[in-house]
């Protein structure tokens, strides 16, 4: 069977190759395994709850409505915690959406009568939420459908966001690529510019939005020459890259073990400099690919 649902995850393995497979926990429909040939492409930490007390620290957790912590109290999101509800809320499995030899997809659904509602009580909207995840022999492709239903009374205003965490060799020999000449908010030093460097590499705590990001563009992780991992992506402007280094990841009670961050970086690609507005009854979609590719030098 392509697709087995357990109580608390659903598995599926390519028709094809069952060493090609991911996982998705109910909770926050996170992806906590992807594995191509028997290689696993994602981390995830060793101390992540898996039983819905927290958000998964590791895999793909979804960010929506609001990317990290609206400031403005003016704003309703601002009652949110950090990176909103959907990681924090069972999501319904919808089942297989389709199949063949070579590829296999699902879905999960979310809406304000199942999500968490606790959050849902600090922000009262509609929405619906339709996620969809493709494998295929050599990518996994996640897409997001977001609906602010027709019998909603107000217009959705919302961040989404793929938190990806990438499965690395060593972090210290490991650039992310294509993204020079992106503007850069530098959510450490607070700053904005523009990224002039060749390659992103990683020597401390790293936490930066690239805006504008081109859907031609195609970050890579690459080690040495290798590349790890490619990220396509469609509607998705922005590429949050994040390494938490030695401190922040002492100060995370559910990152283990404490070198972890020697073997993980997050790419994550998203819309979260600004906000996406949809009237009722209107949609928005976007998507993310993790797939394989030769070594690619884009310049901008
Ligand atoms: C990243 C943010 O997306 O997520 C970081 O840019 C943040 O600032 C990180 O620290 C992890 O967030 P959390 O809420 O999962 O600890």
């Amino acid at each position: 069977m392509p697709v087995t649902e357990y109580e608390d995850k659903v598995c599926v393995t390519l028709p094809s190759d069952a060493s090609t497979q991911f996982t998705v926990l109910k909770y926050g429909a996170t992806v906590i395994s992807y594995k191509t040939k028997g290689h696993e492409n994602l981390f995830l930490s060793q101390a992540a709850k898996l039983d819905g007390s927290k958000p998964v620290r590791g895999g793909i957790p979804l960010v929506f409505p609001v990317f990290g912590k609206e400031q403005d109290v003016s704003n309703p999101l601002s009652k949110l915690p950090q990176h909103g509800l959907a990681r924090n809320s069972y999501w319904e499995f919808l089942g297989e959406s389709s199949a063949s030899n070579d590829s296999v997809a699902i879905q999960f659904g979310l809406y304000p009568e199942i999500a968490n509602s606790e959050l849902t009580s600090l922000w009262d909207n509609d929405f619906t939420l339709i996620l969809t995840l493709e494998l295929s022999p050599t990518s996994l492709r996640t897409h997001i459908e977001v609906e602010n239903p027709t019998k909603a009374s107000k217009d959705l205003k919302f961040n989404w966001l793929f938190h990806t965490y990438f499965q690395i060799d060593d972090i210290e020999d490991t650039f992310v690529t294509n993204l020079s000449g992106s503007a850069v908010y530098d959510q450490l030093m607070q700053s904005n510019y523009v990224d002039k460097l060749p390659v992103i590499q990683f020597t401390q705590e790293f936490d930066k939005i690239y805006s504008n990001v081109s859907d031609k563009t195609m970050t890579q992780i690459v080690d040495r020459g290798e590349v790890l991992h490619t990220i396509k992506k469609k509607n998705l402007p922005d590429l949050v890259v994040w390494n938490p280094w030695i401190d922040k990841s002492k100060g995370m009670a559910d990152f283990e073990p404490k070198s972890g961050y020697q073997k993980m970086v997050c790419v994550e690609a998203g819309y979260v400099k600004e906000y996406i507005t949809l009237k009722p009854g209107k949609k928005w979609s976007a998507e993310q690919t993790l797939c394989e590719e030769a070594l690619t030098y884009q310049s901008i």
